[in-house]
């Protein structure tokens, strides 16, 4: 009988984590199931930090960015006191069942928190990177490849205006899809992912190819990608094809802000209900995730293990649609 259960968000924040918060108080509360909330992260769980969440603690928050619970990189929640002290908490609150909502880190800190109180946990993918398998968006990504798209296009105008080439760098931590789809929904010329091979010669020589009467042009590079990052790339560049006008920008934190899409907050929705039901049936250890529009359960352990394959033919796909 689940009567009480604990939710958290850990890890980098993304667009979307409130109303996964709130999907999950509702659905609760709808079964009679009591909830706190661990204020940020793991660190509310090891300090025994918490909210208790009513119905109206999660009114008017669907639409907005970050979370409502904070959320933090807990450094204590790797060691084994941290572990201890977590599992002290749970004990003491009478939990029954613990949802986190966070990216693979957080998971693999769940997966070692519930081999030591045995209690179901229950992941929530959030993170604007999307590299966990087991879901196609991980909550925050269609925000975020949007937030870049809006960036890019006013990008696009002051390079058009100056006939620039614009060396951009998004984030992505080690996955290269934010890039990609970006790259590809802003017509950009070029892509450096650290999926796919590239070399810096074929690019130069790709870049002194396009056609003049094309004015601005727009290199997308993941924070990620085994080049070293915008500044470098544009280094290269610049050395060896002087004559071009080039300029870097590095979007940053932006990319974690803003207000959820529409799809964003319906996939959050959708998948914080499905965390509390997954309880509720006496599920543990897994991620809920959104597989061809249906609901679908990944152990933590292949989540974390696993990378997103990237399509290679995206990168034909740009190179032709740019060219
Ligand atoms: O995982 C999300 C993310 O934004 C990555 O894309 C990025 O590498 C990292 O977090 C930055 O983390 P922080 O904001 O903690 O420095």
């Amino acid at each position: 009988m689940i009567k009480k259960i604990g939710v958290l968000t850990s890890g980098g924040d993304s667009p979307g984590m409130n109303a996964c918060i709130r999907a999950v108080v509702r659905t609760a509360l709808y079964h009679n199931i009591e909830v706190i909330g661990f204020l940020r992260g793991y660190e509310g769980l090891i300090d025994n930090t918490y909210l208790e969440l009513k119905p109206e603690s999660v009114s008017g928050i669907i639409h907005k960015g970050g979370t409502i619970l904070k959320t933090a990189r807990s450094e204590r929640f790797r060691t084994d006191n941290g572990i201890e002290q977590a599992a002290k908490t749970i004990t003491k609150n009478n939990l029954n069942g613990l949802v986190v909502i966070g990216g693979d880190g957080s998971f693999k800190g769940a997966s070692v928190l519930s081999k030591h109180v045995g209690l179901p946990i229950i992941g929530c993918a959030g993170t604007i990177d999307n590299d966990l398998v087991g879901t196609d968006f991980t909550i925050g990504y269609d925000t975020a490849i949007n937030t870049v798209i809006e960036a890019l296009d006013k990008i696009r105008d002051t390079a058009e205006s100056h006939d620039r080439i614009f060396v951009v760098e998004v984030m992505g931590r080690d996955a290269g899809l934010i890039a990609l789809r970006s790259a590809i929904a802003s017509g950009a010329e070029a892509l450096l992912v650290p999926e796919l091979r590239h070399d810096m010669e074929n690019l130069v020589s790709k870049i002194k190819n396009w056609r003049s009467t094309k004015s601005s042009k727009i290199i997308v590079v993941a924070e990620g990608d085994q080049s070293g990052g915008a500044f470098k790339v544009a280094e290269i560049i610049k050395k060896q094809c002087p004559e071009f006008d080039l300029r870097v920008s590095v979007l940053g934190h932006i990319q974690r802000g803003g207000n959820p899409t529409c799809m964003e907050r319906v996939n959050a929705s959708i998948v914080g209900f499905n965390a509390v039901k997954a309880i509720m049936v006496g599920r543990k250890n897994e991620m809920v995730g959104i597989i061809d529009k249906k609901v679908h359960f990944t152990s933590f352990e292949k989540a974390i293990k696993h990378h997103k394959k990237l399509n290679p033919d995206f990168e034909e796909i740009i190179e032709i649609l740019s060219s």
